[in-house]
Order: C-alpha cells, then sequence, then structure tokens
C-alpha cells in the first residue's frame, strides 16, 4: 500500500471513529475551508510547516504523516498525464500502467475558440489526472505568443489576451471539477525558451497589464485555480519565483489569489528572496537528478534547512512561513483531501472521443484554391502521402509535455484507415530530420534513413507524379530547436529541407495538399504554388483520425490561427523594435552561460495582429483566420447608436447566414478600435467571439454586449484602467483582416 493510500486509509477510519464533536476542524470537510486551514496550522511544528513547503521527490511533497495529512502529487500536463519518473530523477519508471491520452496542443484547442471544448478538455483531462491519483496537473499555460521562435508556443493559447482568458477559464473549472488543481503556468513572462533563467525581463505597465497578465488574471479570478507555477526568468533584476511585485502585489493583493504559488522545476536561488518574494512550496531544484545535485539535496532546498536554520537564529520571524504553509494546507484540502471527488478515468472511449473532436475542431484551414479540400476519392486511383510528419510521433520529445500516449494514430494511419478501402494510399518520405534514439531513458521508434535528400525527394515526386491527391505532412517536431522546451527556434523556415521538397511536389503535381504539424507560424516561399494548406497542430492520439476527418469533409473545418503567421520574421514586432533574445550589447559582453541578460520589450502592446496592424504588413495568414468547405455571409451590424456612459452597455447583432451547402461552424470576432485615446492604442483589439453552427441556408443572429471592458486601456501614469469618453468603432470579422462591418459609437 503506498503511503498515500494508507493516509488516505487513515483519514476515512479517523473520520468513521470519531464522533462528529471529536473530529479535528482540520478533517472535518464540513467545517469553512479556512477554519479547517488555521486549525491544522495551529498544530503543525516548525519543522512540520517548513516539510510542507519543499518537495520530497521530484513530483511530490510530503504532507504530515502525523495528522494524516497526506502528500501532493503533481504532473505534467498540459497535453495529458506524464508517465511516472523515479523518485529522484526524471527518466521514466517504466511503469506498464501509465499510458494516457494524449489531447490536442493547447494551440489547437486555442484555435477552436470554443470555450465548450476548452470545457470538455479539462474535464477529460482532469479525470485522467484523478485516474493516475495526481493532485495537481501541471498545466494550462498562458504566456503569451510573442515571437514564433519561442520553441514552447505550442503549450500555449496564442498571442492575443482575450483569446486566452476566455479559454483558459473553462479548461481549469473542468479539471478542478476532478479534485485536481490546475498550476496555470509560467506566471510571468517566460516568452521564450532561450536563456530562460538568465532572461531579466523589463517592460512598461502598460504591455504587463494589458498584454502579458490577462490570462493570468482570468485563470485566477474567472478559472478559480488553486495553484499558480512561477517562471525560471527574472523580472525588473528578480527571479520571478522570489518576486514579489508579481507574487504578492499583483497575483495576492490585486487579485485577491488564495491558493499556492509553486516554484517551476529549479525556480528558486535565494533562500532569503524565496522567504519574503511571495513563493509557497518550492520544486525541482538541482533539478538535474540528485547524482548531480547535493547530498540530502531536498533537506538543503532554500525553503528547506536553511530556511529553519534563518528562523532559529533568529534572522526571520514565522509569519512568511505561516502564510505559505497555509497556502499549501489549502490546495491540500481541496485536493488530495478532497473527500468529494468523483471516480477518475483513464483512456476511455470518451476521453478518446473527446481528443479527436478538440483536434478536429481545432484544425485550421488556411488555403482551398479551387475548393481541392474536401478530398474526393470517388472514381479516384491512388492518394501519394509524403513526408516524415506523416509517420513520426509527436507524443514523445517537446520537454516536460512528453506523453507515453497509449496509441498514437499517425496521418498515415489515419489516411489508411478513412481512404484505405477506396483508393490506394502509398507512402514516401520526401526528407529525413535528425532521428532521436530515446527520450527519459526510454527507447524512441527509429527512423533513420540514410538517403540523400536528392534521393528522397526523387522517390517523393515519382510516388507523386500519377495520384490523383497528394498530401505532404511536414512541420516542425519535437526535436530541441523545433517544438521543444529548454530552447528556441533557429529561424522561421522549415527545417531539413523541406521547402525544396514541396517545390518538387508542386510542379509533378497541381492537386497538392501540405499540412503542417507544428505548433508555431512556420514561413510558407511556396505558399503560391500549393494549392490546399492545413495547419495540423500537434494533435495527440487521436491526431491521424481527426486530419482524416477534415480532410476528407467528415468534419468541416471551423479553427482559427489563434496567432498570427508572419510573412517574415521582421514583421514580428518583437524582432522589429524589441529586444530578442535579449539586449544586444549585453549579449554581446556576456562571458558565460549564467550571466543575466536584460531583455527590454520596446515591443510594448504591440505583439501579434496589433503590431502587423501598426506596422500594416501582410501576414502570411493572419490572426483568427481560418476556412471553413462551406461559406458564410454577415448581414448588417444593428448598434443601439445611443451614446453610452462608461459604466452602460451597448447591443451589437449581426445576422450571418451559410450559404454554401454543408453545415458549418463560424467563429465571428469582434474587435473594437479606439478612434482618439490619450495613449496611443493598437489600431484594434479582439473584445468578443461567438461561435456558431450553421445548418445550409440558415441564419442566425450573433449577440455581442459591449461594455468598459471591451473599451478601456491601462493607463500606466495613474497605475488604472481608464475608459476614455470618445468615438470607438466596432469591427465585426471572419479574422482580424477579413473584416465584414463596422459600426461606430460614442462614450461619453
Ligand atoms: C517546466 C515546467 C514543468 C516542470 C516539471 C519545468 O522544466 O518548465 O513547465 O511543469 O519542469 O516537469
Amino acid at each position: 500500500m503506498s503511503f498515500k493510500t494508507t493516509v488516505a486509509t487513515l483519514c476515512a477510519f479517523g473520520a468513521l471513529a470519531l464522533s462528529a464533536g471529536d473530529m479535528p476542524v482540520y478533517m472535518d470537510s464540513s467545517q469553512p475551508l479556512e477554519a479547517r486551514v488555521q486549525d491544522a496550522l495551529g498544530r503543525l511544528t516548525i519543522e512540520e510547516k517548513v516539510a510542507l513547503i519543499h518537495a520530497q521527490s521530484k513530483f511530490s511533497s510530503p504532507g504530515v504523516a502525523r495528522l494524516g495529512i497526506p502528500e501532493l502529487w503533481c504532473t505534467d500536463g498540459p497535453h495529458g498525464i506524464r508517465p511516472e519518473v523515479f523518485w529522484d530523477e526524471w527518466s521514466q519508471a517504466g511503469w506498464t500502467n501509465d499510458s494516457c491520452t494524449a489531447f490536442p496542443a493547447l494551440t489547437c484547442l486555442a484555435a477552436t475558440w470554443n470555450p465548450d471544448m476548452s470545457a470538455l478538455y479539462g474535464k477529460s483531462i482532469g479525470e485522467e489526472a484523478h485516474y493516475r491519483e495526481k493532485d495537481v496537473l501541471l498545466g494550462p499555460g498562458v504566456n503569451i505568443y510573442r515571437t514564433p521562435l519561442n520553441g514552447r508556443n505550442f503549450e500555449y493559447m496564442g498571442e492575443d489576451p482575450y483569446l486566452a482568458s476566455v479559454m483558459v477559464v473553462p479548461y481549469i473549472k473542468g479539471v478542478q471539477s476532478n479534485g485536481v488543481a490546475t498550476c496555470v503556468k509560467h506566471y510571468a513572462l517566460n516568452n521564450q525558451e532561450q536563456r530562460r533563467h538568465t532572461t531579466d525581463v523589463d517592460l512598461s505597465d502598460r504591455a504587463l497589464y494589458e498584454i502579458y497578465l490577462p490570462a493570468f488574471k482570468a485563470a485566477v479570478q474567472d478559472g478559480g485555480t488553486w495553484s499558480i507555477m512561477s517562471s525560471y526568468n527574472l523580472y525588473k533584476g528578480r527571479h520571478v519565483c522570489q518576486n514579489p511585485r508579481l507574487l504578492k502585489d499583483i497575483l495576492r493583493d490585486e487579485w485577491g489569489f488564495d491558493g499556492a504559488v509553486i516554484s517551476d522545476w529549479g525556480g528558486v536561488h535565494d533562500t532569503e528572496q524565496a522567504i519574503d518574494g511571495g513563493l509557497d512550496l518550492e520544486f525541482g531544484s538541482w533539478t538535474n537528478g540528485l547524482s548531480e545535485g547535493k547530498k540530502r539535496a531536498y533537506d538543503s532546498y532554500h525553503l528547506a534547512d536553511p530556511y529553519l536554520a534563518l528562523i532559529r537564529q533568529g534572522k526571520v520571524d514565522t509569519k512568511e512561513l505561516d502564510a505559505k504553509a497555509s497556502n499549501v494546507l489549502r490546495l491540500i484540502f481541496r485536493t488530495a483531501m478532497n473527500q468529494s471527488k468523483p471516480f477518475g478515468s483513464m483512456n476511455s472511449p470518451e476521453h478518446l472521443a473527446a481528443a479527436r473532436r478538440i483536434g478536429g475542431e481545432g484544425i485550421v484551414l488556411l488555403k482551398n484554391e479551387g475548393g481541392i479540400l474536401p478530398l474526393d476519392v470517388n472514381g479516384k486511383k491512388k492518394i501519394a502521402v509524403i513526408g516524415e510528419n506523416a509517420i513520426k510521433p509527436m507524443t514523445v520529445g517537446g520537454g516536460s509535455s512528453s506523453l507515453k500516449a497509449r496509441h498514437e494514430v499517425s496521418p498515415l494511419e489515419g489516411m489508411k484507415k478513412r481512404f484505405g478501402n477506396d483508393v490506394e494510399i502509398v507512402y514516401a518520405r520526401g526528407y529525413a530530420g535528425e532521428q532521436r534514439k530515446e527520450h527519459d531513458g526510454m527507447k524512441l521508434l527509429d527512423l533513420t534513413d540514410s538517403r540523400t535528400p536528392e534521393e528522397l525527394i526523387a522517390e517523393a515526386v515519382d510516388v507523386a507524379r500519377d495520384a490523383d491527391y497528394v498530401v505532404f505532412f511536414g512541420g516542425l517536431n519535437k526535436n530541441p530547436h523545433q517544438d521543444c522546451e529548454d530552447s528556441d527556434r533557429e529561424g522561421l523556415g522549415l527545417p531539413y529541407g523541406q521547402d525544396a521538397v514541396i517545390v518538387a511536389l508542386a510542379k509533378a503535381n497541381k492537386n497538392l495538399v501540405v499540412v503542417n504539424i507544428s505548433g508555431n507560424a512556420v514561413a510558407m516561399p511556396w505558399v503560391k504554388d500549393v494549392p490546399a494548406i492545413v495547419q495540423g497542430w500537434f494533435i495527440g492520439s487521436e491526431a491521424g483520425n481527426a486530419i482524416a476527418d477534415v480532410l476528407s469533409g467528415d468534419v468541416n473545418p471551423s479553427g482559427k490561427l489563434p496567432f498570427t503567421f508572419p510573412a517574415r520574421l521582421e514583421d514580428v514586432g518583437a524582432h522589429a523594435i524589441g529586444e530578442y533574445p535579449g539586449n544586444k550589447d549585453a549579449l554581446a559582453a556576456s562571458k558565460q552561460w549564467g550571466d543575466t541578460i536584460p531583455e527590454y520589450y520596446h515591443d510594448d502592446i504591440y505583439v501579434g495582429y496589433r503590431y502587423a496592424d501598426k506596422a500594416k504588413t501582410t501576414p502570411l495568414f493572419p490572426f483568427g483566420h481560418g476556412l471553413s468547405y462551406t461559406t458564410f455571409h454577415y448581414g448588417n451590424i444593428d448598434l443601439d447608436r445611443k451614446p453610452i456612459s462608461p459604466d452602460g452597455r451597448l447591443r451589437l447583432t449581426v445576422p450571418v447566414t451559410n450559404t454554401g451547402n454543408r453545415t458549418g461552424a463560424e467563429t465571428v470576432q469582434l474587435y473594437i478600435s479606439d478612434e482618439k485615446s490619450s495613449l496611443p492604442r493598437p489600431l484594434k483589439e479582439l473584445k468578443g467571439f461567438k461561435k456558431v453552427v450553421l445548418r445550409p441556408g440558415e441564419t442566425k443572429v450573433v449577440v455581442f454586449d459591449i461594455d468598459c471592458s471591451a473599451l478601456r486601456y491601462y493607463d500606466d501614469r495613474i497605475h488604472e484602467w481608464v475608459c476614455e469618453p470618445g468615438k470607438f468603432t466596432a469591427l465585426v470579422g471572419a479574422s482580424s483582416r477579413d473584416i465584414r462591418g463596422k459600426a461606430d459609437f460614442k462614450v461619453e
């Protein structure tokens, strides 16, 4: 019996054996949470409090066995439940019962623009976490997509604070309805992986509040997350895990967060700063396995013996310790000691169906010239499937989000299952990326191919030439310097010479479909030569099925891009006017890897489409873009044009009609433009969206209520949100660059 089960059993017996009057308050779930926390706190010794606030293994903290307060078990996150690792190491423990459902990466979830999908995702992954006896799911991630080079964008929800805020909330509620906490990450300003431990971010308060914080704030205030992960980077000279401005002033005082702040693994550097900086629970210090760390490493954690020593020497008092222990107790009561948890489940048919449905709804049809999609196999003989990403498992790799999926349907398998009875499916590799042999101690599928690029292209062209359709699966993968933690991409282009393969295929066969598998924007120099392009994301267990659903038309695509595909890197604010990957002079002067590098976000609030609008660039594909196999007509906007007061609200309606011959879903987007303001503002900002399903010929009226929250900006001179009187324009569109109607109104 595990310690956890023993304690849980003790709790249950305790509850049975004691009469209601005898039961300690902290054990009695009918008592108010705060009373339980205070009661437990009063029973703890200083040593027990200190033990509560740091790890005892890679992913667990010890609880208090003497009082029947169980261990707290964390797991990555955010796309599935990570396989078990050894007590002190990252290597997988080789269990045989820890294979999970891999859900689509969060970029794909964000691309559904559908909060119901987010709720389904949260509920399903929460059930898997609960089944595996985990108390804290290390996710979701909501760092804003500032540059397409960030290796971890695939784990996040795109470039827009409003979209990420709306999508994160149902995920949290769904997970937590299982008695499992979300740990929303990486708070805050962890917008790149390169030098993630040493980048010292600085930016205006305006950019902080308008762009980088809203999704975290929504996670706290609307989602009610029970924990939050402080990030590796520094902010204004101090590591975020020890940063009182972010962890105390903003998170606790401004937003009223009552959960626990958990450090990113190995993110704590200094005991005194960690004590007064607002951190509650320290994980992962000396993260490379205890063999490379200190002896008795957990006792040596900053919030362990060094903290106790400071208390015993009278150098710090126990006020902060009580606050930290209370926050951790609250987290344990909400999760590990939650007596009303539903049952969990793992790999259920429902979870696989959810993964497939979310995947299908998130896939984005970027281009479909001549209506080549959906593939019509009537009377056809052959589909050529080309590309390494048609066969490469994508649930493994990428860093801490790597999974051991019980199964993963590859795109090639999905194509064979869906079309193989009607036509011949032939496969050619086309290109070969670098192959990794193992991951976290586990052997990987061997895809080594010793042929030259020319030989691979020649074979692909040969296979493609007489096919009725050619479907190329390429993009990025989960290797370092691609969509992968701890490194950034080295450029916007596709790796492994894929551009040459695509150009050769386009010449050989005009019926070419390119499916880009990635969590990031990529350059497409061949965009004009390829009639159909699909953004296929990392979809997880059901990837091949979800993609075949869309290519066949069984699912009518309705995903929209949660970030801009820039035509060039220079069209991205961070690269054009900001600093990345750090201040140039500091980088040049840096002598060693561990040097702190300042990075000022001169791009300010001009992130994603906000910069594209300001610089008047034409993106390859704009934010919010996504096509369907049907067409939609937007009717006239109706808007109450009476001037409104700053605390009033205004109703905008727009009828949308399905003008094609298939049922389809359209995401109607509302952007607001402030015509004149005291501070410069983006040309427009997303402030609402609604996804509607329409049968052929059907019309639905989409309703938006516009209030002050959609009109205001953050004035950092007075540290306040301001809704300024004046003229505004409401823009309704199918993407940020496909505006179908406008109406202006006044605030008085
Ligand atoms: C990552 C976190 C992750 C943690 C535990 C860190 O390296 O940044 O996102 O949850 O490891 O695996």
